[in-house]
Order: C-alpha cells, then sequence, then structure tokens
C-alpha cells in the first residue's frame, strides 16, 4: 500500500469505480434529463489497454476492489475482455460491477468465468408499466431474468438497488423485501440523490428512518447488522429471510468519514468525490507519455484534495456537477 492513496483526513482509498461508458440502454428519470446528455467523441474515451494501464497503477498502489459502472458497463463491446485483464491483475480481491439487468443474463456466465464475482442490479419498481415511465424504456422483464440468472449463477447475496422516489415507488417498499425471504438477495433501499439533469427536490426524497418505519410496520424481527467502517450501506436482516436489506443514506446521514472511493469515469478523468467536481485528466497524462512515476504524483496530489465530506443535500442540488450518466454511481 502506498501513500498515494491516503487523503488529507487519513481515509485510504482501496476501491475504484470505474465507467466504461457514457451510453445507456435505459433512460432513467433520476440519471439523466429527458434530452439525454451530450456524449464525449470515442477517441476521447479511455481504450481496454489504457483502463488496464491504470487499473495495474492503482491495483500496485493498494486497490483491491473494482467496480465496473457506466452509463450501463454491459453494452461495452469489449466488457469480457476488460473483465478478464482486470481479475488477472495480482492483489485485486473483488470485481463488481453495477448494471441496470437488461442485457445482462445471457451475458452473465462468460463474465463470471472471466473474474467478475460480485453484482449489483439495478431495479426502482417491480411493476412493468411503471418501469417503462420511470427508464422512458421496455425491460422489466429481462432485469428480472438476469437477477434470476445471477442468483441461479451463485452470486450470494445479488444486490438490488432501488432508488425510492416519494408518490412513484414508495408503495412497493414491503414487495421489495419480499423479495428477500427465499432468495439470497439484498434489497438496498437508496435514498435520492441531486445530480446536473435529474430535477431533484427534497419532495421526492424519501428518508431512510421513513423507509425502515414502513418495513417495521408490516415485518416482524428487522434486525440491525455490524457494518464495516467504509460501507455506503445500513445491512439490516428480517427473521426467517435467507436475503437481507440495507440502507444507502448519501442524503439523510452522510457516509464520507469512512470514504475509500475513488472514480475513473470514462473519458478518463479522476473525480475523488461523487459530489465534488474537482476532477484531473489521467488519459492527458497517460496519451502525453508521462510514466507511471508522473502519474502516481498526479493521482497522489489530487486526492489530497478531497474534502472531507459532501455539502449537504440543499447546496448540493444547487451546485453543478457531471449527470449522472457520466458518473456511475
Ligand atoms: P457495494 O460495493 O456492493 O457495497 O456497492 P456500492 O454501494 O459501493 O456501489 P453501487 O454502485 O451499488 O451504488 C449504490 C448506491 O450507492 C448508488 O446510489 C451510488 O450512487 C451510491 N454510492 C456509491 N458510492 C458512493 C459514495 O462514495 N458516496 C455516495 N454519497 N454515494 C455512493
Ligand atoms: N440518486 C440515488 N441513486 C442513484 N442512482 C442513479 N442515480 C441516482 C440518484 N439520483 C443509482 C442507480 C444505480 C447506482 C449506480 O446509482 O440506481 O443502482
Ligand atoms: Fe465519499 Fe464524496 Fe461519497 Fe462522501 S459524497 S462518501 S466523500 S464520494
Amino acid at each position: 500500500a502506498s501513500d498515494m492513496l491516503v487523503d488529507s483526513f487519513g481515509r485510504f482509498h482501496n476501491y475504484l469505480r470505474i465507467s466504461l461508458t457514457e451510453r445507456c440502454n435505459l433512460r432513467c428519470q433520476y440519471c439523466m434529463p429527458t434530452e439525454g446528455v451530450e456524449l464525449t467523441p470515442t477517441t476521447q474515451l479511455l481504450t481496454c489497454d489504457e483502463i488496464i494501464r491504470l487499473s495495474k497503477l492503482f491495483v500496485t498502489s493498494g486497490v483491491d476492489k473494482i467496480r465496473l459502472t457506466g452509463g450501463e458497463p454491459t453494452i461495452r463491446k469489449d466488457i469480457e475482455e476488460i473483465c478478464l485483464r482486470l481479475s488477472n491483475l495480482k492483489g485485486l480481491k473483488t470485481l463488481s460491477m453495477t448494471t441496470n439487468g437488461v442485457v445482462l443474463a445471457k451475458k452473465l456466465p462468460k463474465l463470471k468465468e472471466f473474474g467478475l464475482s460480485m453484482i449489483n442490479i439495478s431495479l426502482d419498481t417491480l411493476v412493468p408499466a411503471k418501469f417503462e415511465f420511470m427508464t422512458r424504456r421496455k425491460g422489466h422483464e429481462k432485469v428480472m431474468e438476469s437477477i434470476n440468472a445471477a442468483v441461479e449463477l451463485g452470486y450470494n447475496p445479488v444486490k438490488i438497488n432501488c432508488v425510492v422516489m416519494r408518490g412513484i415507488n414508495d408503495d412497493e417498499i414491503c414487495d421489495f423485501v419480499e423479495l428477500t425471504r427465499e432468495k439470497p438477495i439484498n434489497v438496498r433501499f437508496i435514498e435520492f440523490m441531486p445530480f446536473d439533469g435529474n430535477v431533484w427536490n427534497v419532495k421526492k426524497l424519501v428518508p431512510y428512518v421513513e423507509i425502515l418505519d414502513k418495513v417495521k410496520q408490516q415485518f416482524d424481527g428487522v434486525k440491525k447488522l455490524q457494518d464495516l467502517p467504509t460501507a455506503t450501506a445500513k445491512n439490516y436482516h428480517i427473521n426467517g429471510h435467507l436475503g437481507s436489506i440495507s440502507f444507502i443514506t448519501s442524503m439523510t446521514e452522510h457516509f464520507c468519514s469512512g470514504c475509500n472511493r475513488l472514480r475513473l469515469l470514462a473519458d478518463g478523468n479522476l473525480k475523488v468525490c461523487l459530489f465534488g467536481p474537482s476532477e484531473v485528466s489521467l488519459r492527458d497524462s497517460l496519451r502525453a507519455g508521462v510514466d507511471d512515476l508522473g502519474l502516481k504524483e498526479i493521482i497522489g496530489s489530487a486526492i489530497k484534495k478531497k474534502k472531507a465530506a459532501h455539502a449537504g443535500m440543499f447546496d448540493l442540488a444547487k451546485t453543478a456537477n457531471r449527470p449522472m450518466i457520466h458518473i456511475g454511481g
């Protein structure tokens, strides 16, 4: 492990989230504006070789967990090669992916063979018509198929990310909890966060305590589990259920003090905080021929600029950031 990954608050960053593309086969309202977003020209996106070169640098410096995100990571043509080469990096313990699941089912066996060790699937509703409203596309059945495929392939837990929005899907909380009864599924209820173009409004945010109360009214034996200090999620178990539920409380109770996450965006920018505007282009340095030592210096000094915590939801909603589709969560 090296100093490069430690920020000025002593947080060690061992978790790298890599966005593989800015494109997506869905158009989720909380992620992107109706009119879509501007796409970086393909020549300015990191190639597979560049992703591997940078990842190797991070992994030799102490990163032991990489998550592939997007846009939608599964639509990248060389996703299999990326998985295989990343999972072969010595020192990497976990290779995971966050996906919308629309085209995952048929790709998953190969991805698993190539080293994908964990999977998080986004699903915000169990009602097909509502899925079409929230994502502006069809595909509900495909996502359900992918969740089942992941369970069948032995992923345990299969994590389901559910962004809760008032008046839209907050009537489905208990139905989501039911998914955990007989399957090794971890349903994660996520507070709605503001990003450029997603028309965030505090009225649409459902605070996690409210969701937890609903769950407790309906289910007996809801027990808090111990969480890792770096966890994004507060975990709970329900008596008799095979799976579990969690809350990702970014807005009402942020978890920045334990933050261990860095982001490499599809255009090669390193983003040290989900909400921080500060980014540095690793692609430009890479393409200018900067060597590993030079890159490490650039990365190290970017990490040292990381803030202690995000600014709080009301300030965030007013501050320019990227749209979520560019960041990948
Ligand atoms: P695990 O590694 O399985 O725990 O997943 P994860 O929570 O790290 O990643 P995932 O992509 O599944 O993200 C789930 C939710 O957590 C999304 O809404 C993300 O935007 C949010 N999230 C992930 N990392 C951070 C972070 O560093 N800060 C904040 N505020 N939210 C985050
Ligand atoms: N607020 C909270 N979570 C979000 N995600 C996307 N946009 C938002 C938002 N505005 C979630 C997706 C996906 C993960 C990467 O981030 O549902 O599961
Ligand atoms: Fe880390 Fe920034 Fe997320 Fe806070 S908001 S947990 S500092 S990435």
